[in-house]
């Protein structure tokens, strides 16, 4: 060989393996970790059924990957700056207007990937926004305004099960539902405040009611009581009045008796008889009287008193 045919042996064979290597690497398409990926091909413009999740995957020169999320996506209508979506405006089933911020988290289901491709393209995610919204109206309106305070939990988990099975046929599967806020329109709100008052107005009222019995029974108790009041102080009257008499009754009979004995005992004492104990009695007596004056061995004397 001559040195010319040699160099166009080492051109041909380093352009060979420059374009083994660049045959290789361009068959080579990979994915990242949280994504998942169907793959297109470009010379006949078809797509295959084949989920293929991250990493680095031999597909030939022609076919390239389309990526999607692999994980879970949250979907968020409120008004928080993040949020995509505005807070929905439902009505509920007694026709008020409440406003309520949600968010959900759903995620493609790999099997259906090709079919969500060959729907929706990859303007999927407007066709859940539209889903979701449209099957979170609907769950409202089967509650009225007040079970949005009641039982929020249920309607949560109706809310959830619905999202689910709308979502279900554009190939995703949700996972999880949250309650942001509820807000109520300013008419309900007023409604409610109406209510209340009215309320409060009626249990004024039957307050002022019974006010006015209780009112009515205390002057009835402290009449009676007054009325006992008086028939008590007439007993106690009649009753003191009784004991005092019986008590100077028996003081009275005492003296008497203590007298008696007394007298039992002069008698005793200085041998009287009947005469000389009246006698006696008589002078006693006299002796009794401050002023009395008794003179001795005047018998049957007229006495004259100057005054
Ligand atoms: C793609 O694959 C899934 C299961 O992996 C199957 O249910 C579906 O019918 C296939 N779609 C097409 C268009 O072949
Ligand atoms: C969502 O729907 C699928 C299919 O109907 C079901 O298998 C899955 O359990 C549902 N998930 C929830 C959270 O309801
Ligand atoms: C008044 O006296 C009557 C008879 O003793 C009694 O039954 C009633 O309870 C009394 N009333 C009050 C308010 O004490
Ligand atoms: C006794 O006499 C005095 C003065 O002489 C007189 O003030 C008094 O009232 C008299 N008492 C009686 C019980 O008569």
């Amino acid at each position: 060989m001559s040195e010319g045919q040699v160099k166009c042996l080492g051109t041909v064979a380093v352009a060979v393996v420059v374009c083994v290597g660049a045959y290789i690497y361009g068959s080579y398409a990979s994915l990242e970790p949280r994504e998942i990926g169907i793959l297109y091909n470009s010379i006949d413009k078809t797509v295959e059924n084949t989920t293929y999740t991250g990493g680095a995957h031999f597909v030939g020169p022609f076919s390239s990957f389309i990526n999607f999320p692999g994980g879970y996506e949250t979907v968020e209508f409120s008004s928080a700056a993040n949020a995509e979506n505005d807070p929905i405006s439902v009505r509920t089933s007694d026709g008020n207007s409440i406003e309520i911020s949600v968010s959900f988290q759903y995620a493609i289901i790999r099997e259906k990937l090709s079919y969500l491709y060959s729907k929706f393209n990859k303007n999927y995610l407007s066709v859940f926004v539209d889903m979701a919204r449209d099957s979170l109206l609907k769950t409202a309106a089967m509650y009225s305004a007040n079970e949005f305070w009641g039982i929020r939990e249920k309607i949560s988990i109706e809310m959830l099960k619905n999202l689910n099975s709308s979502l279900y046929e554009a190939s995703a599967s949700v996972v999880n539902f949250q309650f942001l806020k509820v807000d109520i329109s300013s008419d309900y709100e007023k409604k409610i405040v109406e209510t209340q008052v009215e309320k409060q107005l009626s249990n004024t009222e039957v307050y002022k009611n019974e006010a006015a019995l209780i009112r009515q029974s205390i002057e009835i108790l402290s009449s009676e009581c007054n009325q006992n009041i008086t028939s008590i102080n007439a007993e106690a009257e009649a009753e003191s009045y009784y004991i005092v008499q019986v008590a100077e009754g028996a003081a009275k009979k005492r003296m008497i008796d203590v007298e008696a004995e007394i007298y039992k005992l002069t008698i005793q004492e200085l041998q009287f008889k009947t005469k000389e104990m009246n006698e006696y009695i008589f002078l006693r007596s006299i002796e009794n009287q401050p002023n009395a004056t008794y003179v001795v061995g005047m018998t049957d004397a007229v006495i004259q008193i100057k005054t």
